[in-house]
């Protein structure tokens, strides 16, 4: 019988290809799979595959070259802007692209320039294509992860904006020096901490917060509650606007998103 070589998962990032195998399949065929790949899909100039899952506080995935130009530095291009990033050094995902659209046309919608706070940034995605949609914008973007940090820099320079502003640094320590915003959004990593209290600091009445976490299908109300108790346990009213799956994440699990507004 012939085997089948099949990735379990596949992520487009630009030039570069970054599979995932089942671990039963050994590196030659994994190669020759890469190769072969390779010149059906002239587009891409790189494949990298998958060895770790996202890991430690700043969500670095690890890969491993396996056909074409060995590099993991690419340029993506999503929601009208390009994003250049190390496949290895930072967090990317390309499966937040209509996220980060949505949030940015919600925020489109509001009136009058807003002073906007992106927490967990990353090479700063949602930042940029929020402060490209949003011309009368103010955005903040910070983010632990120095080399995230240093290509967010090179990302704003790149889409030639002037309204998106890059902070080094953990958001629970910096944020204090920020002052107020009208939108805070929280991408957070998949980490026990909810860093609710540090956007309650930097909220006021009115602020409109968009909270990422995740969970199973049938737990969404567990984290909802567990919201509406923090903001409780922080002295906060909030009034929720909106619960969303955003994407799955795993089998029967889900990345949600609670919108709420601080009252
Ligand atoms: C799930 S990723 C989101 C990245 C980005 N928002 C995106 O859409 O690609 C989470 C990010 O949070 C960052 N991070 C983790 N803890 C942090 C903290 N305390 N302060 C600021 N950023 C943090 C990680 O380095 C990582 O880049």
């Amino acid at each position: 019988m012939v085997k089948k070589i099949m990735p379990r998962a596949y992520d487009a990032l630009g030039n570069i290809v970054v599979l995932k195998f089942p671990r039963a399949i050994i590196l030659k065929d994994r190669k020759k799979f890469a190769m072969k790949f390779l010149e059906e899909h002239k587009q891409f100039k790189t494949i990298l595959e998958k060895v770790e899952k996202f890991s430690g506080r700043l969500r670095k995935p690890t890969t491993k070259f396996l056909a074409g130009e060995n590099t993991k530095i690419t340029s993506y291009k999503e929601n009208g802007c390009e994003f250049i990033f190390d496949v290895d050094k930072t967090y990317f995902s390309p499966r937040l692209s209509t996220e980060r659209n949505e949030i940015a046309s919600l925020i489109s919608k509001m009136k009058g320039g807003k002073d906007i706070l992106v927490m967990f940034a990353g090479v700063a995605p949602y930042s940029i294509v929020i402060g490209k949609k949003c011309k009368n914008c103010n955005v903040k973007s910070v983010e632990l992860n120095r080399e995230a940090s240093k290509y967010a820099r090179m990302n704003v320079q790149r889409n030639k904006l002037k309204n998106v502003e890059i902070i080094q640094g953990d958001v629970k320590k910096v944020s204090h020096k920020l002052g107020k915003f009208d939108v805070i959004v929280m991408p957070r990593p998949k980490l026990k901490m909810s860093f609710l209290e540090t956007a309650f600091n930097v909220s006021k009445k009115g602020t409109i917060i968009y909270y990422y976490d995740f969970c199973k299908a049938d737990k969404i109300d567990e984290i909802v509650e567990k919201v509406m108790k923090e903001s409780k346990d922080c002295g906060k009213n909030i009034n929720i606007l909106n619960v969303k799956k955003a994407g799955e994440v795993g089998p029967y699990s889900y990345r949600i998103r609670i919108d709420f507004i601080v009252s």
